[in-house]
């Protein structure tokens, strides 16, 4: 079993990263005994699909190089790299261009929305985004790829990449991995439109909680979330067409380890006047400890260059092999 996850480091970690993946890595780390069976990493590649300076680059890779560690990862038994650090990455991704097919990365819905309208206008990177996202996985062997829902289509391609590649050549050079997708907080919603999901880039930094907000803005976000003003059904069945309300019993469910069920079962009957404040509370009592180690994290540069160093270290010596193997398949001479 090997486990491997990544994320974008353009600006702050939210509270749907943080349900949707993160908390099932340091779940999975925790729960796996051996040495560096768990590989998690920024994806800095894949963040030049969006523009940033240099310095805005290298804050946000350090930055979420602390939030990982603030949420739990600990770099002595998950490897936590940079992709930039460990150029296999780049390499593979290249050699898997030409087993994807053009075809397959038209269908990505997530191309299609982060291209917008614009699609002309859109960067090569952005299309060929999830070949290099399937040279990350495959690299490694990964066989559990814990992810939020909306990474699930990725997943699929990843693994048609890698059955094609293996069939053309004839070699059983890629393991097929599957998606670990949490069942409650698969797709945290923003809490101005519970249609749409929690997101960095939505414009209005009331739509998502951040690990950097502190306790008052986490309560007022809260607060402002959009409801409906009818009072929580028995069961969770009832929610259905109240996209907001169910949005909000899901964070909790998930904080409180419950089920939305049994979440619907203790409201039952009360309104959001009731079940906001009970929602701010756990919410601000699990980002506490969070971000006050994020903040003490990051100031310390080289600390964090250091950590991730050492993760680029052992991701290379990892990688070497299936790198190798996908050159010596193609008959590619080095
Ligand atoms: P990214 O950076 O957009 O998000 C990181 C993780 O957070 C999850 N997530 C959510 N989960 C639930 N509700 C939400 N509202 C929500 N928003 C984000 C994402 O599903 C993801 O698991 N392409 C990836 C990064 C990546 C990667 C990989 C992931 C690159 N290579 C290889 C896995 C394996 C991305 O952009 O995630």
């Amino acid at each position: 079993m090997r486990v491997l996850s990544g994320i974008q480091p353009t600006g702050n970690l939210h509270l749907g990263n943080y349900l949707g993946a993160i908390r099932n890595w340091v779940k999975m780390q925790d729960e796996m005994d051996a040495d560096s069976a768990c590989f998690f990493f920024l994806a800095d590649l894949h963040s030049i699909t969006v523009h940033e300076e240099r310095a805005t680059r290298m804050r946000n890779v350090r930055e979420m190089a602390a939030a990982l560690i603030a949420c739990g990862i600990d770099a002595d038994r998950s490897v936590l790299f940079n992709q930039a650090r460990v150029p296999a990455h780049a390499e593979l991704a290249w050699l898997l261009n030409g087993t994807a097919r053009i075809g397959w990365l038209n269908r990505m819905t997530q191309f299609k929305d982060k291209a917008g309208k614009n699609r002309e206008g859109a960067s090569i990177g952005l299309f060929v985004y999830p070949v290099l996202q399937a040279a990350d996985i495959l690299l490694y062997q990964a066989t559990h790829v814990p992810v939020g829902e909306d990474q699930k289509q990725h997943l699929e391609l990843t693994r048609d990449i890698a059955t094609k590649f293996n069939t053309d050549f004839g070699v059983e050079l890629f393991t097929l991995p599957d998606p670990y997708i949490p069942k409650e907080s698969a797709r945290i919603m923003s809490l101005r439109d519970g249609t749409a999901k929690m997101s960095k880039s939505d414009p209005s930094d009331m739509s998502r909680i951040n690990l950097t907000d502190d306790d008052d803005g986490i309560a007022q976000k809260v607060r402002k979330a959009k409801t409906d003003p009818e009072p929580l059904p028995e069961t969770a069945a009832a929610l259905e067409g109240r996209a907001e309300a169910l949005n909000l019993v899901g964070i909790y469910a998930t904080l409180t380890e419950q089920t939305p069920d049994a979440v619907c079962a203790s409201f039952a009957g009360k309104g959001f006047g009731a079940f906001k404040p009970a929602l701010a509370e756990v919410l601000v009592e699990t980002l506490r400890p969070i971000r006050q180690r994020f903040i003490a994290l990051k100031e310390d540069e080289a600390a964090l260059d250091a950590i991730l160093d050492k993760g680029a270290e052992k991701a290379r010596a990892v990688a070497a092999p299936t790198l190798d193997g996908a050159y010596e398949a193609l008959g590619l001479m080095r």
